[in-house]
């Protein structure tokens, strides 16, 4: 008797868990957040993350009705293998609902293949290549396209009286973008790009680029590399020559000024003239609310830059998503939603393409200078409502 009551107690406690799991399953959005947690790229990772954070806190862990999960994967540095496999396992085992993050141009190119087979919209947060959003109807773009924000620099320096340039930039994805953007703009504008040259991405000895260009000492230098540590190695390699005084005038994308790590480079980074989509120093009632919160939630040194500002608007995306879908979740829908959204971010009015899905934005032209003794990217010329350049 007793054996049997227990079968059948067991049986029953079975049928109600069965019962309930698939409406326990329903009542929850899952978000799988891909960033390099560790290695040399850990620092954005963490900036994009605390962009999330802060986004959810403001707004809640639930939205229509359903909780918000947000599953976390290191994809470690550029490592597409293990980006791809850690957003199988998140698509096939933990049924995410988006696939988001993507400090990496090589991690985002491989995940795009997974959300394109499995039909999961895909949320760039920060890679910046331009073909990434070309790679699947599946992905679209809050953050930048280095063409997007080199093409505005190139016509800049030509209007102020810049002729030679010579090209540092990356070897991968975004600094051929950079590279190849800033020399077809600038050669239509009348400039000449005197040379250039490609650093490794992987543990790149600036030092030897440094003294190359201290032997060439052309009119101007134009500089991407990722932001972070990189940005911070160049600046101490260029400034260890002598060339941040030397008159060669510096340009660079906002990833080179970072903010996160700008008050780091010292007076070495004085005067430097960058292009970017946000600067933590933007002037607007919304970015000086979004700096206060982010320094009330992550304490006062560390700085909000644009990889944060990636993660906020990421998530703006994603809610704004589920509330027009009223949490009913189906891939195609969450792209239809996504397709020309508008957001008030911190950098300004921000827009995804209905036609790219990659984001429409102003880009502003900025100095680096001392402002109550911290060095920040000062905004003194902007472009609004820019496309990426790099779709055909
Ligand atoms: C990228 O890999 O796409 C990337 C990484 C860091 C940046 C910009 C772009 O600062």
């Amino acid at each position: 008797m007793r054996r049997i009551g227990f079968g059948v107690l067991a049986g029953a406690v079975m049928l109600v868990a069965a019962l309930l799991a698939p409406a326990r399953a329903q009542d929850t959005i899952k978000i799988g957040l891909l960033l390099t947690y560790s290695g040399p790229f850990a620092d954005n990772a963490r900036r994009i993350d605390n962009g999330v954070q802060l986004y959810v806190k403001e707004h809640g862990d639930s939205i229509a009705g359903k909780k918000i999960e947000i599953i976390r994967r290191d994809t470690t540095g550029a490592a597409p293998d293990i980006a791809k496999r850690l957003a199988q396992e998140l698509v096939t085992r933990d049924k995410v609902d988006f696939l988001a993050g993507f400090v990496l141009t090589p991690n985002a190119l491989a995940v795009a293949d997974v959300a394109n087979e499995a039909k999961v919209p895909m949320v760039i947060m920060n890679a910046a290549t331009s073909i990434i959003t070309s790679k699947s109807p599946y992905v679209a773009r809050v953050s930048f396209t280095l063409p997007q924000v080199t093409v505005p620099l190139a016509q800049w320096a030509a209007r102020d009286g810049i002729s030679q340039v010579y090209l540092m930039t990356s070897d991968y994805g975004p600094g051929r973008d950079a590279a190849a953007a800033f020399e077809k703009s600038f050669t239509a504008a009348g400039g000449t790009v005197v040379g250039a040259v490609a650093m490794p991405l992987q543990s790149p000895d600036f030092s030897a680029y440094a003294q190359r260009l201290n032997d060439l000492r052309p009119q101007a230098v134009f500089l991407f590399v990722p932001a972070g540590q990189q940005a911070t190695a160049l600046m101490k390699a260029l400034a260890e020559q002598g060339l941040t005084r030397s008159g060669v005038k510096i340009l660079a994308t906002g990833d080179v000024t970072d903010d996160a790590v700008l008050q780091g480079m010292g007076d070495a980074a004085l005067n430097i003239i960058s292009s970017h989509h946000y600067s933590y120093a933007h002037s607007s009632p919304a970015n000086k609310a979004y700096v206060e919160a982010y320094a009330a939630q992550f304490g006062d040194d560390i700085r909000p830059n644009f990889m944060s500002v990636g993660g906020y608007d990421g998530m703006a995306a994603i809610y704004r998503v589920i509330e027009q879908l009223h949490g009913e979740m189906d891939g195609a829908n969450a792209m239809a939603a996504l397709k020309g959204m508008r957001i008030e971010s911190p950098r300004g009015p921000i827009q995804i393409d209905a036609a790219t899905r990659d984001v429409v934005q102003t880009v502003y032209i900025r100095r680096v200078e001392k402002v109550e003794g911290k060095l920040v990217n000062v905004e003194f010329d902007k472009v609004d409502n820019v496309k990426d350049p790099g779709k055909p």
